[in-house]
């Protein structure tokens, strides 16, 4: 066990290691499973961890399957888990799917080319293919990765519960932080819980 054993000291343990994930590529919370309704789930990369981890962003295709899905129930889970630690976080929020605006703008005038690679197939994601592949490859220009603009979306949960769990050979400890919603006054819930 080597995660923190106070309720406070734990949501700063949890909310660090979500910004680590975010910064380094080789975290194991880099890439977490990201489930919607339906039920449907896959693998996503982290992008952003803001507000103590209350707010997480992925970036998306927004033709996918997930948009779709979200569209239509707003509710997520973000799974993550960390082998070495034995630590599974479990954050669930509401989806809030963004193809334009000023912050949009931002973030995709940062993605290097090679992140914007997944954006420039011409058919959606899960259309079918004459050939395996796309044929893409990272000699694309930065120019010409600007075609990936139209599809790319950013989405943002915002987590309204946390329930973390400690798996180990001195045993089991589990927790749930309940955050109060951006427009109710409150404290966040903190509880230790049977695993
Ligand atoms: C390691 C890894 C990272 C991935 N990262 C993303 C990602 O950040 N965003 C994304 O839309 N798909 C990502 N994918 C692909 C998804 O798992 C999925 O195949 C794709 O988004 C289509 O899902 P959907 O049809 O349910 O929308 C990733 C897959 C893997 C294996």
């Amino acid at each position: 066990m080597t995660a923190p054993t106070t309720l406070d000291a734990l949501r700063d343990h949890i909310s660090a290691k979500l910004s680590r994930a975010v910064a380094d590529r080789n975290a194991a919370w880099r890439t977490p499973v990201c489930a919607t309704a339906g039920p449907q789930a896959r693998v996503v990369v982290l992008r952003g961890s803001f507000e103590s981890g209350r707010r997480l962003e992925i970036h998306t295709d927004r033709r996918s399957d997930k948009v779709l899905a979200m569209a239509a129930h707003p509710e997520i889970e973000l799974c993550f888990w960390d082998p070495r630690s034995g630590e599974q976080l479990r954050a669930r929020g509401t989806a809030v799917v963004s193809t334009e605006g000023e912050e949009v703008e931002r973030i995709w005038a940062a993605l290097p080319v090679g992140s914007r690679l997944p954006y420039l197939g011409i058919s959606a994601p899960g259309e079918v293919l004459s050939q395996p592949d796309t044929g893409l490859s990272s000699r694309v220009t930065a120019g010409e990765s600007e075609a990936g603009r139209d599809v790319f979306a950013v989405i943002s949960i915002f987590v309204e519960r946390w329930d973390w769990l400690e798996i180990g050979s001195g045993g089991q400890r589990r927790a749930r932080f309940r955050f109060p919603e951006p427009s109710e006054a409150g404290a966040i819930r903190a509880d230790w819980i049977t695993p």
